[in-house]
């Protein structure tokens, strides 16, 4: 059976060049590989109440069960402040309760970071790691992926260009090997 990959994208804007990079990366992915986006924008903000007497809202208990059925994570996400964006922080939390309960352990995952100036999301990138090792996901640690000046990288049909597709097959390749141990 075809290993399937969840690809979250850390931005909820419409020409997001997060979302345009992570479209590029779906079809990296080799034979026996599945890797389709996640949309995490339609989730309600976290309430611890849903563990007591408040209900889960249906977006979050779809959500988790949506996650369960994948068997790795592909983050490609923007720096906000630098920092992960609210929105990928809030999906990381609603997936990670109840308490021992949470969706994201054990799962393989990767992290790309991108910007419009040169940081290209370093701060994202290592404040998303620090989560996710708490998280209990394995974590691609080489090749690292920061993408710096990522309008540059892409035309305007938003494809990107091939030296960064190139790496970033690089980059897809590594997690595979990853997944495969787990
Ligand atoms: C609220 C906010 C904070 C940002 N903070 C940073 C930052 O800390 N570092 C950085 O390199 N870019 C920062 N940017 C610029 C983003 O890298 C740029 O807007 C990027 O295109 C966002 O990703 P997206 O195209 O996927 O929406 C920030 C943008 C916004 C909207």
């Amino acid at each position: 059976m075809s290993k399937k990959i969840a690809v979250i994208v850390g931005s909820l804007r419409k020409g997001s060049y997060s979302r345009q990079i992570a479209k590029n990366m779906l079809g990296l992915f080799p034979k026996g590989y599945e890797a389709e986006i996640v949309e995490i924008g339609q989730l309600p903000f976290f309430n611890q109440d849903w563990e007591a007497d408040l209900e889960t809202p249906k977006e979050v208990a779809e959500f988790r069960k949506q996650i369960g059925g994948f068997d790795a994570m592909l983050f490609v996400i923007p720096e906000y402040n630098r920092s992960i964006s609210g929105v990928l922080k809030n999906a990381l939390d609603v997936a990670s309760r109840p308490y021992g309960q949470s969706i994201w352990n054990g799962k393989p995952a990767a992290i790309v970071s991108q910007s419009t100036g040169v940081i290209s999301g370093f701060g994202a990138n290592h404040h998303l790691r620090q989560i996710l090792t708490f998280l209990n996901m394995p974590t691609l640690q080489q090749p690292e992926a920061y993408i710096a000046k990522s309008p540059d990288l892409l035309d305007d049909k938003g494809k990107l260009a091939e030296g960064t597709l190139k790496f970033l097959q690089t980059v897809v390749d590594a997690f595979v090997e990853l997944i495969k141990r787990y």
